[in-house]
């Protein structure tokens, strides 16, 4: 979900770098070098970086406390005129600090010339963008918070459901729905964790970098990190105004989450399929067939499983601009923004289509129950018996079950269905007792090791989840 651009102006003239430059820009140079198209979205905290450098500069005594108050309104009105919607960008003045830099100029006159003091267009968009990637980190965490939220939900009503757990997609050994959605809660917990850890990494100040070497003004850089909410400024300055590591990690932590939604996504469109019938989906998240009547599609579930491709691409793209460029800034890292805009927008609206998903499905526990019991998933169940009660060792084991699953099939039964003196056949000392434990019920209810899918395990997980996220 891309956000619609406020229209652009075009001319030829840029006034702000135009001392050493006779005539304007080629039509097509102009387009190849704007961003204001884009960059836009980063008006809120170009100002609010604007204001803490001004803050600073008033207080340091390098710009005048009248100059500087008059910047500090005409920043505030810049910010309501955008906020408002009743601003022009103009394409001419290339990107979002110009547009702003040109309009404060226009509100009031040469004063507006002082605030880019002790300053250069290589530190402003560093530090506009870390705290554009900060918000959207914290915006992400909440996404995704919530969806765990829901995950709990669903997997509380169905701690105890029965469904076949599988590797290979072959039925493995029976597990339960409330603890196959556990798993996600997990996945997507490590998701967060690793947003919060590179949020603690980018949370430091590029502002007074300057172009690249710092300044000579007596700027105080903590004073402009703390006003800015950064944990301190950043010790390097080429370092402050070159690297976009912290795009990066927002963009991997974003391509691993979407790659676990992607599977979640995937599982939903087997389940809802009928040939599993597992769970279905409400009209609210499936849509029709504009042929067959009886379909009923999952593509919200299919667009959330291609998206991540997208997004893994953004982080790829990202990765490949930044590989190989010399230190400090060059125009490429311009091209940082998009991938990273679309990337947010990307997996707020995934996550926000898989949360509405896991909030309706309606689970059809008899399918899963009668699924559970195919391809003879309690087979482990019997090879553990014979290794704890017969003393029989586990190879061995599995040997004498792997000859009871060949008997079963040649007879077309389950395991459970088999008779005494058919397990007998293969080793007399099997007694009754082993054909109790060999239901899906009761293998699920043994699985009691930590993190195992007994219920009673499932039920825990589930309260220490609830605890841990609030
Ligand atoms: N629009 C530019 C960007 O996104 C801002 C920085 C421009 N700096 C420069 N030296 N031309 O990277």
């Amino acid at each position: 979900m891309r956000k619609k651009s406020s229209p652009v102006q075009t001319s030829s003239a840029n006034s702000l770098w135009g001392g050493r430059f006779a005539g304007g820009p080629a039509e097509i140079m102009a387009r190849i070098n704007a961003s204001i198209g884009f960059d836009q979205r980063l008006y809120a905290q170009d100002i609010a970086g604007s204001k803490a450098h001004c803050e600073m500069l008033i207080k340091q005594g390098i710009i005048g406390a009248r100059d500087g108050a008059q910047i500090l309104a005409g920043l505030d009105t810049i910010l309501a005129e955008i906020s408002a919607g009743k601003f022009n960008f103009s394409e001419a003045l290339e990107d979002i600090h110009m547009n702003i830099e040109a309009r404060l100029a226009e509100l009031i006159g040469p004063a507006a010339g002082r605030l880019h003091t002790a300053r250069s267009r290589n530190d402003q968009v560093a530090v506009d963008f870390r705290l554009w990637v900060r918000d959207a980190t914290d915006a992400l965490e909440t996404a995704l918070k919530d969806l765990q939220h829901e995950l709990l939900q669903r997997a509380g009503q169905h701690a105890a459901t029965i469904m076949p757990g599988f590797t290979h997609l072959q039925s493995a050994q029976p597990v339960t729905f409330g603890h196959h959605l556990m798993a996600y809660v997990e996945m997507f917990g490590r998701d967060r964790a690793r947003l919060r850890d590179a949020r603690v990494r980018m949370n430091e100040s590029p502002l007074g970098a300057a172009a690249l070497a710092g300044t000579s003004f007596p700027i105080d850089r903590e004073m402009t990190a703390k006003a800015l909410r950064f944990a301190r400024p950043m010790r390097n300055s080429l370092d402050a105004v070159s690297d976009r590591d912290f795009a990066l990690e927002f963009l991997g932590a974003c391509a691993i989450a979407a790659t676990h939604l992607s599977r979640l996504a995937e599982e939903i469109v087997l389940w809802s399929s009928a040939q599993f019938g597992f769970i279905a989906l409400t009209d609210e998240f499936s849509t029709g067939s504009s042929i067959m009547p009886q379909k009923r599609n999952p593509d919200a579930a299919e667009l959330v499983r291609a998206k991540t491709g997208r997004v893994a691409g953004s982080f790829t793209a990202l990765l490949m601009v930044m590989k190989g460029l010399p230190l400090t800034y060059s125009k490429d890292m311009q091209e940082d923004k998009e991938q990273v805009f679309d990337a947010a927008d990307t997996m707020n609206l995934s996550i926000a289509a898989m949360t509405g998903m896991i909030r309706t499905m309606i689970i059809k526990e008899d399918a899963m129950l009668a699924a559970a019991g195919k391809g003879y998933s309690t087979a482990t169940d019997l090879a553990d018996w014979l290794v704890r009660e017969l003393n029989i060792p586990f190879r061995q084991a599995h040997h004498i079950t792997g000859e009871t699953v060949k008997r079963a099939e040649a007879k077309g039964v389950s395991l459970e269905q088999l008779s005494l003196t058919d397990l007998q056949a293969v080793e007399p000392r099997i007694t009754e007792a082993a054909r109790h434990i060999l239901s899906v019920q009761a293998s699920v209810a043994s699985r009691t090791s930590f993190g195992g899918a007994a219920p009673e395990r499932v039920r825990s997980a589930i309260a220490a989840a609830k605890k841990e996220l609030g």
